[in-house]
């Protein structure tokens, strides 16, 4: 498509400013399989948050980058980003994969059964930060992990950042969606972020100053989708 004089996006577009470029650039590559797990997620409540093509793209990418064979998933909802890395890790992967939302994973299984990856996955029904503790609590799975995505509750952000700071092996890469909030971390008081955001701002402004000033972690924050925050774990 060739670049238009008019901005036309309400979507996921972000800088690229329009749907069409969007739908161009990053969604071409995107596995079919992924597209009807999407399709199979939009009646689904909150279904605004399955994974965008651009932002998986990244976590392909970085899973290859890394060579990363072992991996957790914090949050999983139907399954994009998790069928996405399954996609991606070796035959003999294996990805942890937790959720307090069973029935949410379900929408997406049969798509994971159908790509047949659904030997990489461990999926735990849990919440996450106590299968974290009991992990760490096997000596074998220190350092053993090549890569973390954090996609779900933003309190417990720090928490899960101390632990996955053990689990992930040196060199490897701790993920965190959502870290622009909407653009809202920006905004010097709450009362201004839209409800929907409300809740988890301060945990969100707080998380980001804290890894900003991280020494353990090298870090870059992308623009992209609601924001991702990727950490390479450095001792
Ligand atoms: C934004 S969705 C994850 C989206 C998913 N990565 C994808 O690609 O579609 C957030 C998920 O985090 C889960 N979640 C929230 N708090 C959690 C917790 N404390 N432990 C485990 N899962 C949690 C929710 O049930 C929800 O399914």
């Amino acid at each position: 498509m060739e670049p238009t004089a008019e901005i036309v996006s309400d979507g996921p577009a972000g800088l690229l400013q329009s749907d069409d470029l969007y739908n161009d650039l990053c969604v071409p590559r995107e596995a079919e399989i992924l597209k009807e797990l999407t399709d199979a997620s939009a009646n689904y409540p909150l279904s605004f948050m399955v994974t965008s093509p651009d932002s998986g793209q990244l976590i392909a990418l970085l899973l290859k980058l890394l060579n990363a064979k072992k991996t957790i998933e914090i949050g999983v909802f139907t399954g994009y980003s998790l069928l996405l890395t399954a996609l991606t890790i070796p035959q003999d992967g294996n990805i942890i994969a937790i959720d307090v939302d069973r029935e949410a994973y379900e929408i997406g299984l049969p798509f994971i059964k159908k790509a047949n990856v659904e030997h990489k996955i461990d999926f735990i029904e849990s919440q996450a930060l106590p299968v974290l503790d009991k992990l760490l609590e096997n000596q074998e799975n220190e350092s053993c992990f090549g890569f973390a995505f954090v996609d779900a509750d933003k309190a417990n952000l720090k928490n899960y950042h101390e632990r996955l700071l053990r689990l992930v092996r040196v060199g490897g890469t701790i993920m965190y969606d959502n870290t622009l909030w909407g653009g809202t971390v920006a905004l010097s008081d709450p009362s201004c972020v839209v409800p929907l955001r409300q809740s988890a701002w301060k945990d969100m402004v707080e998380f980001n100053k804290m890894i900003a000033g991280d020494p353990w972690v090298d870090i870059s924050l992308v623009a992209l989708g609601d924001g991702m925050t990727i950490c390479r774990r450095i001792y």
